[in-house]
């Protein structure tokens, strides 16, 4: 019977940070980097290697391929619906900030491959939609598909909207969609920051962690009467909580950490009419993750880094058989080019796979099938929810970056919560059960890379820190 990896794997990481961090004191105060790196070296309680090896893995070699493969074309166009409106409230514009902006493309940059509605993730399915213009112009029903391709192409279909996404999906061939090449439009510092901001934290951490309202959040600038003792409160409202719904607030406060070091990494340090230059603010970064500025919250954000990292490269180490079934293309039309980006992401895939994630998945929730499927439904409601918040982000963006970062997220969960389908893939042939939308293998791919950017990040921080007292 295949138990949820998920789960055990989220059981075996909070068992170990149980168990880890009631033997590890706070260090005293001491040097800048110190106080925001504490909880960041030596061996992580969330696997069983340690932040060396890891940092190391990533930068070195996970960091740099992902760079490339992130540059191609198939990967740096991302469709997306930025003008839907909040569900929940009325949005103040950003607009005024002119870094706010998104410039989305021209139609005739795209490419024709990327742009063409049907599917073409194998040459048969390329064919079929070929076959298919071409028959309905001759109204004609074309034999020659085989009912092989015909049906591969509507499960391929059903399953977009299927019951297991994890995010609100775009209407992607809404004509409000556009794409948007993410090289043009860089995760940076824009302004964008103040109550409009905390709203959208507050509403993810405060409405959608699972967490009764009366438990504030520490250091939220939003709640009133804030006291030495808030935080403590949380925290041991934190350890009360099933290690799955920690391991959720988690994952958010994870992506958190992330963008927020890209902030700090991209600070618009210049603004004149005749330049602008972004680059490290480490003042910024500070304050944010030092353990004194932020009373004892910083190093815990970036630890959580480190655990959203794992997740999400688990998720990719799980997915390689369907990137390898050989019918599987990252089409763009170039079909040299398109080989060698496989080839390519193929080669990372692997890398994550051969990374030593030694976990102890055996020994928990054995069993108990019942509870695991109500689990994975509150998580997948809890998350589809903060994926429709990211339409009340009023710097278009940070929406942007924010909705392609929850649905990468998204889509990793739903990886790891489908791994028995993937296990049970053909080798050859359409999967019955399992498929990816074009949307989801970008914002997989391109959400790790955001995650990544950032630990290599902090190797920067790090050095800057070591100057400073
Ligand atoms: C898919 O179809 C397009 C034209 O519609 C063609 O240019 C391209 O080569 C085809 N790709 C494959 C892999 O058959
Ligand atoms: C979804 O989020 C909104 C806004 O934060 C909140 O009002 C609503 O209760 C949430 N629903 C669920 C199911 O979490
Ligand atoms: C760096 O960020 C701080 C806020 O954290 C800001 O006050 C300061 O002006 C920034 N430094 C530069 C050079 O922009």
């Amino acid at each position: 019977m295949p138990r949820p990896l998920l789960l055990q794997l989220l059981l075996g990481l909070l068992w170990r940070c149980a168990a880890a961090s009631a033997s590890q004191q706070p260090p005293p105060a001491a040097s800048a980097e110190s106080r925001c790196f504490c909880q960041v070296t030596g061996y992580l309680d969330d696997c069983t290697c340690d932040v060396e090896t890891l940092d190391a893995f990533n930068n070195y070699k996970v960091f740099p391929r992902l760079q490339t493969l992130l540059e191609s074309d198939y990967f740096r166009y991302y469709k997306v619906n930025l003008k839907k409106s909040c569900p929940f409230w009325n949005v103040n514009s950003h607009c005024g900030i002119r870094d706010c902006a998104v410039q989305p493309c021209q139609s005739d940059e795209v490419p024709d491959g990327i742009r063409s509605a049907s599917y073409k993730y194998s040459e048969e399915a390329n064919a079929s939609a070929k076959d298919c213009e071409e028959a309905e112009r001759l109204g004609a029903v074309d034999e020659s598909l085989s009912e092989e391709t015909v049906e591969a192409v509507r499960q391929w279909t059903r399953h977009d909207d299927s019951a297991d996404s994890f995010c609100e999906v775009d209407d992607i061939q809404s004509p409000e969609a556009e794409y948007v090449d993410l090289l043009l439009n860089p995760e940076r510092y824009t302004g964008y920051k103040g109550p409009d901001a905390w709203k959208i934290w507050n509403s993810i951490y405060e409405e959608n962690c699972f967490k009764p309202h009366s438990v504030q959040r520490p250091l939220n600038p939003l709640a009133t009467g804030r006291g030495e003792n808030e935080g403590n409160l949380f925290y041991s409202w934190l350890e009360g909580l099933c290690v799955e719904k920690r391991a959720f607030y988690k994952l958010i406060s994870g992506l958190h950490s992330s963008i927020n070091i890209h902030l700090s990494a991209r600070y618009l340090l210049q603004d004149t009419w005749s330049k602008k230059q972004w680059g490290h603010n480490v003042t910024e970064f500070q304050q944010r993750f030092d353990e004194v500025l932020t009373q004892g919250e910083g190093p815990r954000r970036l630890k959580n880094l480190y655990f959203i990292f794992l997740i999400e490269l688990r998720a990719l180490s799980k997915v390689l058989p369907f990137f390898e079934r050989p019918d599987f293309q990252l089409f763009t039309g170039n079909k040299e080019r398109d080989g060698e980006i496989k080839s390519l992401l193929l080669e990372i895939l692997h890398l994550t796979k051969s990374f030593p994630l030694h976990f102890d998945e055996n020994s928990f929730f054995v069993g108990k099938q019942r509870e695991a499927a109500k689990l994975k439904e509150e998580f997948r409601l809890h998350f589809r929810n903060i994926s429709r918040i990211m339409d009340c982000v009023g710097c278009i963006k940070c929406r942007l970056w924010g909705k392609l970062q929850t649905q990468g997220l998204g889509t990793a969960l739903k990886i790891l919560f489908s791994e028995s389908q993937i296990e049970n893939m053909p080798e050859r042939g359409p999967s019955p059960t399992f498929h990816l939308t074009r949307q989801e293998i970008v914002s997989l791919f391109n959400a790790f890379g955001r995650i990544s950017t950032s630990i290599k990040e902090l190797d920067n921080f790090r050095n800057f820190l070591q100057t400073l007292p």
